[in-house]
Formats: structure tokens, sequence, C-alpha cells
């Protein structure tokens, strides 16, 4: 059984999905859930699930290097396998990534290598693209860059605006982890890319064709 420890900031509501679909045949469980800051609502949530949590205050070190490397040690008291980040709102050192290479994933807002970094929904309205949507990768160094390991995308609606665009977007961030993750813990890193709907309003004569 792998143990999986999930790094998050705010409501987490992708720690949910994942702590959630870690149960009966799933080939890992939740060991912890960590955040850097003591009051955000995954704690919460890990809490009512039954789930070990720490925090530890970024703000209370000197650096990033002396973050990183407390977290470092706390992570590795959970002996996890797989170091999930779900809305973990940190920028990683260098050190800190390497010593987890391989073993940890990122969700993030955009169909990568599209919009790293944030505001991704606001962006891929302006560029007026077709679809959007999340990816989940493997974590390296540069931000957001990682080998991918699962996209899900959708068809942007004609006049969505991004808080419509990012409710939808979350939803399918919620199906996708969940999948990557069950899929990682067996062994398998070939991509997986799921289609939540087939109905492109927007889409010109050169649009992507669908997968
Ligand atoms: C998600 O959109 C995730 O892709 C991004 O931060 C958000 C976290 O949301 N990295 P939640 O805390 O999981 O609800």
């Amino acid at each position: 059984m792998k143990r999986v420890a999930i790094l998050a900031s705010g409501g987490g509501s992708n720690a949910g999905a994942l702590m959630a679909s870690m149960e009966s045949d799933h080939p890992a469980r939740t060991c912890l859930v960590f955040s850097n800051d003591a009051a955000a609502g995954v704690l919460n949530r890990a809490r009512t699930a039954g789930v070990p949590t720490e925090s530890l205050d970024h703000r209370a070190y000197p650096s990033r290097e002396a973050f990183d490397g407390a977290l470092h040690d706390l992570l590795t008291s959970y002996r996890p396998d797989i170091i999930c980040l779900a809305g973990f709102m940190r920028i990683l050192t260098p050190g800190f990534v390497g010593r987890w290479q391989g073993r940890m994933l990122n969700i993030h807002p955009s169909l990568l290598p599209a919009y790293p970094g944030l505001h991704t929904h606001a962006r891929a309205l302006e560029a007026r693209d077709t679809y959007h949507g999340c990816s989940v990768h493997i974590v390296t160094p540069e931000l957001d860059a990682g080998p991918i390991l699962g996209q899900a995308r959708l068809a942007i609606q004609p006049d969505e605006d991004a808080d419509a665009l990012a409710a939808r977007v979350l939803r399918l961030e919620h199906q996708l982890y969940p999948t990557v993750l069950r899929r990682f813990s067996s062994g398998e890193t070939d991509r997986i890319d799921l289609e939540a709907d087939r109905v492109a309003s927007r889409a010109q004569p050169d649009a992507q064709p669908d997968a």
C-alpha cells in the first residue's frame, strides 16, 4: 500500500477528492495532510476524514531553504511514497524538489504547457481559446513544467466569465487528480486524457480536433 502526503494551502477541494478516492481497492492511502497555514480549511477536511495533519508557518523561517528543510524533515517522518501538491501556494526550492523528484505530483488549472503560473482562466479567455482544462504533472524545479501525466479539457462556452470557467475546471480537477493518482500509485506513468464534453461552441474551422 502506497503512502500519500497531500500539501495544500487553501480550502482543499482537490485534497478532499484525493482523500475520498483512496479507499477500498485503491493502491494508496493518505498518510498526511500538510498546510503552510494552520487555519487552512484543508486541515479541517483532513481531521474530519480521520487523516493526520501537520502545519508549519513559512513566515517563521528565515529563508525558503530553511522552510523547505523543515518541511522535508517533517514529511520524511511520515514516510510518504508519493507527495501530491493540491493548491500548495509555495514555490519549492530546487533542493527540495530534487529530493522528491519523480514522486511528487501537482495539479494545475490549465492545459499545460499553456499558462503556467496564476490567473490561468482569465488568460485562456483573453486568448479566446477554444478549450481549457487542467493538468497533473510530475514536479520538476521549473514551475508547472514537469512531465504531464494527465489532462482533462472542456470547451469554453460563449460569454463564460473567468469565475464560471474556474468552477467548471475545478470539477474536472476533482476527476482528473484521483484518476491520475490511482494510476501513478500502480506504477502507470503513461499519459491519460479526459474530455469533459464535446460541445465546442466557439470552435473555429481550424480548432483543435477532438482527441
Ligand atoms: C486548484 O485550482 C488547483 O488547480 C490550483 O489551486 C486550486 C486549489 O483549489 N493549484 P482547492 O484548494 O483544491 O479547492
